[in-house]
């Protein structure tokens, strides 16, 4: 793995552009893929994560063809008649969502699949995809400690379920969602707080009947029909450059036509609650199922802030980062109900602990969250991203952030920024000179 070197920034004045939404690619290419006749979908995102889905559905059949400029082209042929077999066994790399959400359309067809992924990923939690496929008659196995390599067994026709998943995931409803496409009835998913909705949006899109009360979310089978849509940018990696804004005093950061699905935008209502200006435009509704518009942040004197109950679900992905932007808050940032994070790509509470500390931050790991005090000069440092994309990127935005007297840093794996952002130490780069 390789390293990169982070020099401090000063101020920022920048109006960026980030590639296309992760999850949201990553569920356009599977509907995509069993929506029956031809899909196009612009913008998808270049993220490793997304080429792993894309290389899998390939293994099991499907015909799907990259364009220049993120375009692509697929083909389903409906509900449990899309995918076959694969020869190979499918590689998902380091992407929860490619197996989570693979494991869900597998289940319903008439086919066999072997899926694993790369060290971290094989470490991560699967009996949340085994039971609820199993519930529904697909026959899923996973190892004896709960994890990758997974066994799928489908079936065209499987039972409908009423599923209550035991922590709140997108991943977990989705997979559910994907698989209820070949019921017989009626299924329904039970949150005990609603998680991110692009799943249920691209599915009604497709003319699926979904319906969504609260936290509770039901699908009825039904034909899919093939869309077109152009994929926003993703918010999850905008949010380094707009911590990154909040951070630096007199800085300016725009951000270009991101997604604004409100199971997303909790990092803004974080940033505000921070005491950062805040200013969302979204655009006129248009081809995208999904809001979108631009965001742009003030940087400007921060305090501590409670990041807990449904804004950490609405900002999971993100909390490694706003930790990071806490060690320039006065006074504490506690981040709380967020036991998950230690069953991502690593476990960040230990990582984010770790890395805040050896550039000068004051940070205590709690079970289920972080507590940081603030402010913090922070001083340039060598990090362990722990092959993380996320801690990669929220390393880097610290080495922006340290004092400009102290040099640069080193992030240590930072080529893992690859797995949802290829090009972001280049645009960080870009972003910093640009003022
Ligand atoms: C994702 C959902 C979240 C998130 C992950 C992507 C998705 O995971 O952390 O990066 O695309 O549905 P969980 O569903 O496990 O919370």
């Amino acid at each position: 793995m390789t390293s990169r070197s982070v020099a401090p920034a000063s101020r920022l004045d920048a109006t960026l552009t980030v590639p296309g939404d992760k999850a949201i690619s990553h569920r356009a290419l599977i509907v995509g893929s069993i929506a029956r006749g031809r899909s196009y979908v612009g913008n998808v995102s270049p993220a490793a994560d997304v080429t792993a889905t894309a290389e899998c559905l390939r293994a099991c059949g499907v015909w799907l063809r990259d364009f220049a400029d993120g375009r692509v082209a697929l083909d389903g042929a409906g509900p449990g008649m899309s995918l076959r077999t694969p020869a190979v066994t499918l590689d998902c790399a380091n992407s929860g969502t490619t197996m989570r959400l693979l494991a869900g359309a597998l289940a319903g067809h008439d086919c066999t699949a072997e899926l694993t992924g790369d060290a971290s990923l094989r470490k991560r939690p699967m009996r949340r995809v085994a039971a609820p496929l199993t519930a529904m008659g697909a026959t899923v196995r996973v190892s004896p400690d709960g994890t990758a390599p997974l066994h799928v067994e489908g079936r065209s026709s499987l039972r409908a379920v009423d599923w209550t998943p035991e922590t709140p995931s997108a991943q977990v409803k989705s997979l559910v969602l994907l698989a209820a496409l070949s019921a017989d009835g009626v299924s329904t998913v039970r949150e005990r707080i609603a998680t991110r909705d692009h799943t249920e949006r691209l599915l009604r899109r497709c003319g699926v009947s979904v319906r969504t009360d609260g936290d509770v979310v039901s699908i009825t089978p039904g034909a899919v029909a093939p869309f077109g849509m152009r994929v926003p940018g993703d918010i999850s990696s905008a949010a380094f450059f707009l911590c990154l804004g909040a951070a630096l005093p007199g800085s300016r950061v725009r951000m270009q036509r991101v997604g604004l699905n409100p199971g997303r935008t909790g990092v803004l209502d974080a940033l505000r609650d921070m005491g950062a200006t805040v200013v969302v435009e979204p655009a006129a509704a248009d081809e995208s199922a999904e809001p979108e518009g631009d965001v742009e942040v003030r940087g400007g004197a921060l305090q501590g802030t409670v990041i807990a109950g449904d804004l950490v679900t609405r900002c999971i992905d993100e909390l490694p980062v706003l930790a990071v932007l806490a060690t320039q808050a006065e006074g504490e940032t506690l981040i709380r109900d967020a036991a998950e994070l230690r069953a991502k790509e690593s476990d960040r509470i230990s990582a984010v602990v770790e890395g805040l500390r050896a550039f000068g931050g004051v940070c205590e790991a709690a079970d289920d969250g972080l507590v940081v005090q603030g402010p913090s000069r922070l001083r340039a440092a060598r990090v362990d991203a722990r092959g993380d994309h996320r801690l990669a990127m929220a390393f880097a935005v610290a080495a922006s952030i340290a004092a400009a007297d102290s040099g640069e840093s080193v992030i240590e794996s930072a080529d893992s920024a690859a797995v949802s952002y290829p090009a972001f130490f280049d645009d960080l780069a870009r972003a910093v000179r640009s003022r």
